[in-house]
């Protein structure tokens, strides 16, 4: 079986409106201008492909938002039947373009390596309508990676959510307060813009070919953190610390130095040896890391190296010193 579909549900208001004419009811004028009220206020027909951790969320959060859930295509069909279960959805399918042929809008949130072809396949079989908006969230790669869909007359965009997905479904909205970033066709930032503020989320424009530079941002600041993190935890497991404390122990300075971040910027919020220029501390640490674990050493100089210009640019550094501290940390 390759197409699914859910007992639907919903009472669709042409439904409605078909009923109560085959039934004669007095009140068919009402439901008429019901009918139209509600198309008008109607969200566009959504389908998505690729349902893993962030087709999940946005199946769930966008129909929750109002949004019109046509269908949801995956790899395996398990994978679209667990969020067609999640979201009521009638039709999930392993064949994307049985269903994206219809939708006003298509995800396509796929691992990123998928996406073109994937859209390919899709645009090969006649699977985008004219004026559909056909978005990927990849943070990596740009919208024109869906430039075949335009063949079809879709619009096509990107937009990047600004978060850490994980399949956990029960929890609160991971779009709140969150930033998406959006590139592409205009008619398709239109629709991206609409659908952040719908999930309760804002969106910025970037500009196409800067979208690998954003993306090495957001790695910097989520993976590369974890890094630096892992550092201070082994410098200090070092310092004799237990693992299991090294959280309990560091916390409060982490957390105060992104609060002290978020009040203050960068470089106000830098403290620490290199912003005072405490040369001797400086050189002390790199002793003993190199006698304790050397192979952390080539990280610590490095961090230390491009602290200086930080630490300069607060205006707590001389020039003689940033230049001592800068052979130092060149090991
Ligand atoms: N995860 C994050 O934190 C995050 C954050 C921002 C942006 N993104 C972006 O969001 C997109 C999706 O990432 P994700 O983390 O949600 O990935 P994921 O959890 O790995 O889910 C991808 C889903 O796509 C399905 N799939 C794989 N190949 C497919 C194909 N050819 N056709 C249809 N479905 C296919 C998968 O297989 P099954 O059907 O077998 O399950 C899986 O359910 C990516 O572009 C990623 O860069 C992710």
């Amino acid at each position: 079986m390759e197409i699914g579909k859910n007992s639907t549900k919903t009472c669709l208001p042409a439904i409605a409106l078909a009923q109560a004419r085959r039934a004669g009811r007095p009140n068919f004028q009402f439901l008429i201008s019901t009918f139209r009220e509600r198309l008008q206020i109607m969200k566009p027909t959504i389908v998505i492909v690729g349902c893993g951790r962030v087709g999940t969320a946005l199946a769930k959060f966008l129909s929750e938002a109002g949004y019109r859930l046509s269908g949801l295509a995956s790899k395996s069909l398990s994978s679209a039947k667990r969020v067609a279960d999640l979201t009521g959805t009638e039709h999930f399918t392993k064949i994307p373009w049985e269903i994206t042929k219809e939708a006003d809008i298509i995800f396509l949130t796929t691992p990123d390596a998928a996406i073109s072809d994937t859209c390919n396949s899709i645009v090969s079989n006649g699977g985008f309508k004219r004026d559909s908006v056909v978005l990927h969230c990849s943070g990596a790669l740009p919208s024109t990676i869906l430039s075949a869909a335009k063949g079809c007359g879709a619009f096509i965009g990107s937009m990047h959510p600004m978060q850490s997905f994980a399949l956990n479904e029960g929890n609160g909205s991971p779009f709140h307060g969150i930033i998406f970033a959006v590139e592409g066709d205009i008619q398709a930032l239109h629709i991206a813009a609409k659908i952040a503020v719908d999930l309760g989320a804002d969106c910025i424009p970037i500009k196409t070919q800067d979208k690998t530079l954003y993306h090495a941002a957001a790695v910097v600041a989520s993976n590369y953190l974890v890094t630096l993190l892992s550092l201070a935890f082994r410098l200090i497991e070092h310092a004799g610390i237990s693992g299991s404390d090294a959280w309990k122990v560091l916390k409060p300075l982490i957390e105060g130095t992104l609060s002290n971040i978020e009040k203050a910027g960068i470089p106000a919020a830098l403290t620490g040896p290199i912003a005072r220029g405490d040369i001797e501390t400086v050189k002390r640490h790199i002793e003993e890391i190199g006698k304790k674990s050397p192979e952390l050493l080539d990280l610590y100089n490095a961090l230390g190296f491009h602290t200086i210009d930080i630490a300069k640019s607060k205006g707590t550094l001389s020039e003689k010193s940033a230049d001592i501290l800068k052979k130092i940390t060149k090991g």
